[in-house]
Parts: structure tokens; sequence; C-alpha cells
């Protein structure tokens, strides 16, 4: 149920909510309608784009003036994203879980194709859980390498690499003593499910940078999933569930003073 109504009082007929639908199911018919409710993207542009608060929609209303929105300049913007840094040592402690769950809420605000909002967010909110997740991983990979059952190539270097480094010298290279992690992954079904469990990584990456937390992009543990299905039981990750990739974050051990040097970016440039 859309249950879209105008608020006639309110209603100035501007047609910005009509023209603004991507399915093109409002027109004006004086006061704004909605011709097929069942192609409604439920996007919510029709709500929001109205200037003077008259559309209700899904159980919203507009309830008076929103506060002025305090965007970050461009300039802080630059900052966030050239002073990010991979961060590979972390301090051994939880972020509060009510910061984890604003910023995967927040997150979930990133586009998705279709606005289908598919995306399941893995959250690791607590360290204890972590600690028992390296120990399993370490200790099937470990297995795997004792009977000679990682595959050949890179994969198998790479995790045949960090079981040693666990063996020898305790260090975990799969995790990098992070507290948490957040992966995502979406069920049967969901139209970009490639493009947005990336796009919702992205965004919580900057949000958390934001916030003074370090995050890394897990390609190791991806691959150890790859190898070990079972660690997907761990997770609770539904079988038939794809996956989209893991993200470690926490509270950094290490400071950056300076941002690096990339580029020039490689460009293919029409006008
Ligand atoms: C998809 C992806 C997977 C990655 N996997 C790992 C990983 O498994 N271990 C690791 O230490 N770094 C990993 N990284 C971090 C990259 O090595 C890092 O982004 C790159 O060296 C640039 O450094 P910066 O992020 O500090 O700018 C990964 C990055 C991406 C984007």
């Amino acid at each position: 149920m859309i249950d879209f109504r105008i608020d006639s009082e309110k209603c100035i007929q501007c047609g910005e909510c009509a023209a603004d639908c991507p399915a093109g199911i409002i027109f004006m018919n004086d006061l704004p309608v909605m011709s097929d409710e069942g192609r409604c993207y439920r996007c919510l542009h029709c709500y929001s784009v109205c200037p003077v608060g008259a559309v209700s929609i899904l159980g919203l209303t507009p309830e008076g003036g929103e506060p002025a929105r305090d965007l970050p300049s461009p300039a802080q913007m630059k900052d966030l994203i050239t002073w990010r840094r991979s961060v590979r040592r972390y301090r051994d402690e939880n972020v509060p879980a009510a910061l984890i769950d604003e910023l995967v809420e927040t997150a979930c605000h990133a586009p998705t194709g279709v606005n289908a909002q598919g995306v399941v967010f893995t959250v690791v909110r607590d360290k204890a859980f972590m600690d028992t997740l390296r120990r399993e991983t370490l200790k099937r990979l470990g297995s795997m390498v004792d009977a000679g059952k990682l595959p050949d190539g890179l994969v198998g270097q790479y995790l045949g690499f960090a079981v040693r480094a666990w063996r020898t010298e305790g260090r975990d290279a799969i995790f990098r003593g992070a507290p948490h992690m957040l992966l995502t992954s979406t069920s049967p079904g969901v139209p970009c499910p490639v493009q947005d469990v990336h796009i919702a990584l992205a965004t919580f990456e900057l949000l958390a940078s934001s916030h003074s937390l370090g995050t890394l992009w897990d390609g190791m543990f991806m691959m150890a999933l790859a190898v070990c299905p079972e660690l997907r039981e761990t997770l609770r990750i539904p079988a038939d569930h794809a996956l989209g990739y893991a993200l470690l974050f926490g509270r950094p051990a290490v400071q950056y003073h300076r941002p690096v040097r990339r580029g020039p970016a490689k460009v293919n440039i029409l006008e």
C-alpha cells in the first residue's frame, strides 16, 4: 500500500513531484495523482522534492520545516577522500555499539539499483566475536595448508603466507587485529547486487573516516571465504546470498600525518 496523499491546502500545483518521479506514474490533474501504485519505486522523491510539504507517502508525512542542511564543504570532502588511508593497526577496543548502528543506518541511504535496498549488512559488533572468527579462520586455513588443499596460484600463496605469519609470529595478516567487520551480501533477485554492495561499503568507509575510525577492505578474508565456505555459517550469511565484500574497521592505533600523492587520473576526455 503506497498511500500517496496530497494536502490540498498546502499543494501549490508546481508539478515538481510529477516531474521528478523516476517511474513517471505521477501526473497533474489540478492536484498530483499517482496512476499505477504497483510501479512505484518507493524512492520518496515526490515527498522529498515537494517545496511545501504537501506530499505524504508510505506513511511518511512532512513535519513542519526541516532544519537547514549543514553540508561538508568541497574542501572538507576532498580532505576526507585524500587523507583516508587503509588502516592495518587497530586499538584493541570496541567502537560503541550505538555509533556502529548509526553508521550502518546512515550507510543504508547509499543508492541502490531500482531503489531495491536489498543489501544485507553483517556486522561484527563485538571484538570477542572477531577473536573467535580470527581463530576459526586461521585454524581452518591451517588445516588446509597441512592437507595440501589450498589452491595453486595467488590465493594459495597469500593464504599460505597468512597461516605462516600466524603460526610463527602470532601475526594476523587477515583481519589485522581489527575489532569489527562489516560484510555486505544480497539475496537472490536484487537487480544490481554487484554495484549495491560496494557502494554501501564505500559510503560506510567515508562516513567512518569522518568519525576518525580506520577501515580496511579485506580481500584476504574474501579469499578465505572462497576456499572455506563453512565460514559463511559462522557469520550466519544465508546460503543463497551473493557475497559482497568485507570491510574491517575500528579505532586506529596509527596516525597519518600527510596525504599521499596519487594520479594523475587515467582519463579519457571528450569535449
Ligand atoms: C578491494 C580491495 C581489497 C583489499 N584487500 C586488502 C587486504 O586483504 N589486505 C590489506 O592489507 N589491504 C587490502 N586492501 C587495501 C589496499 O592495499 C590499499 O587500498 C592500497 O594499498 C592503497 O592504500 P590506501 O588505501 O591507504 O590509500 C584492499 C583494497 C581494496 C580496494
